[in-house]
């Protein structure tokens, strides 16, 4: 799925939402885009469908945050997310213990800068990339 000729951030969170309302359990999200394309625009408005009710702050210093999915429905589930930008190797986000996460059944893991640890993602990782043009966005998705 490719969005083109995105204007406003308000297109890039319908984007998210959409995207949130068909991602199962276990997915993990590689968030790809150069400093400012919206991938944390992105994270909010997704984690927010998904039933995150704690605000969403990029993770640029802890790495990894997570939050309780309270969709009404009872089984615990988790959105974990995580901001590579400042790791020097993907061996990094394995010693802070990101496989704990990792497909796990009840996680969905979402990682912007996935460029930086490209080694450790899932075979079945979906990848999103987002492209800052001069005066729109563009927002791929390959499932
Ligand atoms: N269409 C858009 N989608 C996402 N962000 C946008 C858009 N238009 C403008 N912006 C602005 O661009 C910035 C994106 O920042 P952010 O999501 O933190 O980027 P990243 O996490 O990729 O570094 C925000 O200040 C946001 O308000
Ligand atoms: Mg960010």
């Amino acid at each position: 799925m490719k969005y083109l000729n995105i204007k406003t951030e308000k297109e890039t969170k319908e984007i998210a939402k959409a995207f949130a309302k068909d991602v199962k359990l276990g997915t993990v999200i590689a968030l790809f885009g150069d400093l400012g394309a919206g991938k944390t625009v992105f994270a909010k408005a997704f984690a927010k469908e998904l039933g995150v009710k704690d605000e969403v702050i990029s993770p640029t210093f802890n790495i990894i945050k997570t939050y309780q999915i309270k969709d009404g429905k009872k089984n615990d589930k988790v959105f974990c997310h995580v901001d590579a930008y400042r790791l020097n190797s993907y061996q990094e986000l394995l010693e802070i213990g990101i496989e704990e996460y990792l497909n796990y059944r009840n996680t969905i893991v979402l990682i912007e800068w996935a460029d930086k640890v490209k080694e450790i993602l899932p075979k079945d990782t979906v990848q999103i990339k987002i492209k800052h043009l001069e005066d729109n966005r563009e927002i791929e998705i390959k499932e």
